[in-house]
């Protein structure tokens, strides 16, 4: 594997692009907005081994794995997928980052070889947080599968592999189930956004950085382990879910929710609070990297 072609260059392109580079891998890029090149460029440190064509066929036909990066519209992935299809050799993974299509809608617009498509849904930035998610369509080769999640652990990735695919794939749908919840706690005036955001980011969040949900709750059951914590909570936490919140996102919500974000930040700038969040994302993977019991 030497070449990776970067189809779409916004926010999530430029960022694997950064990966690729970093990890010895030539790119060769491709996005039809005006200046794509340009700004792609200014955001890379060695972008000496990248080279941007305006054809995306011309792209696929000369890349060993695929990673496309356009608007998320079904509508636009078909188009894009075909021209893909056509020109990348047979035994080229063609895969989407997509946060929430399914592949076998995507695959649709691959006449050719469909049974190589698969999303590889990274997190952003994909440069920083390890995680993607692998998800086969219908008629998805699992040797394709094997390989993509082969290559994505090549380049330091954490890939997980869904048996099947599911709108909003897995991690996004476990953020949606937090925040309906979140959500509907604003709603309800029971908290503030800026209190939830403190909540998580200063109780549970610093946990599930470390372990997963499950390893988490085993590990707060002493010696009886999760078993223990099933028997003891399950009961109380069916109660919970009884009288969770099931929110509609009205123009009102949207509007009280901004609001809470612009009072909770009013004396930060975006800039550097990502840049703030970066720098720790950092510490925390090479802290994490640096402890060998840690799954
Ligand atoms: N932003 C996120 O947090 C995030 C996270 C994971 C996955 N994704 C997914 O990644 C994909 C890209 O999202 P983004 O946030 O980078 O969006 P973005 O708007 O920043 O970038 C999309 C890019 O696609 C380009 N484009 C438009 N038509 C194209 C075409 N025909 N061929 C090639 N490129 C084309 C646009 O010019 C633009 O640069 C989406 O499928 C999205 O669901 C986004």
């Amino acid at each position: 594997m030497t070449t990776v072609a970067v189809v779409g260059t916004g926010v999530i392109g430029a960022s694997w692009t950064r990966l690729f580079l970093a990890n010895g891998l030539d790119v060769v890029a491709t996005d039809p907005a005006p200046g794509a090149e340009e700004r792609l460029r200014s955001a890379l440190e060695d972008p000496d081994r990248l080279r941007f064509v305006a054809d995306p066929g011309e792209a696929a036909s000369v890349a060993d794995f695929v990673q496309e990066n356009g608007p998320e519209r079904e509508d636009v992935k078909h188009a894009l997928f075909a021209v893909l299809d056509e020109a990348a050799r047979p035994d080229v993974v063609l895969a989407s980052s997509s946060s929430g299509l399914l592949p076998s809608a995507i695959a649709r617009g691959c006449p050719r070889h469909p049974e190589r498509v698969v999303v590889g849904h990274p997190f952003n930035p994909p440069h920083l947080i390890p995680l993607v998610e692998v998800v086969p369509g219908r008629d998805t080769a699992p040797g394709v599968v094997d390989r993509a999640v082969a290559f994505y652990t090549s380049i330091g990735k954490r890939p997980i592999r869904l048996a099947r695919e599911v709108p909003g794939h897995v991690a996004n749908r476990l953020q949606a189930a937090l925040w309906q919840e979140a959500y509907s706690l604003v709603e309800r005036g029971i908290a503030t956004v800026a209190d939830i955001d403190t909540a998580i980011a200063n109780g549970p969040g610093l946990r599930w950085a470390v372990l997963g949900p499950f390893v988490n709750q085993h590990l707060s059951g002493g010696a009886g382990g999760l078993a223990h914590v099933l028997a003891h909570l399950g009961p109380p936490t069916e109660e919970w879910w009884r009288d969770l919140g099931r929110v509609h996102l009205t123009p009102e919500l949207a509007d009280t929710l901004v609001a809470g974000v612009d009072a909770e930040l009013a004396a930060t700038d975006d800039r550097s609070l990502a840049a703030a969040r970066d720098a720790v994302l950092h510490q925390l993977l090479a802290a994490k990297a640096a402890q060998p019991d840690l799954p």
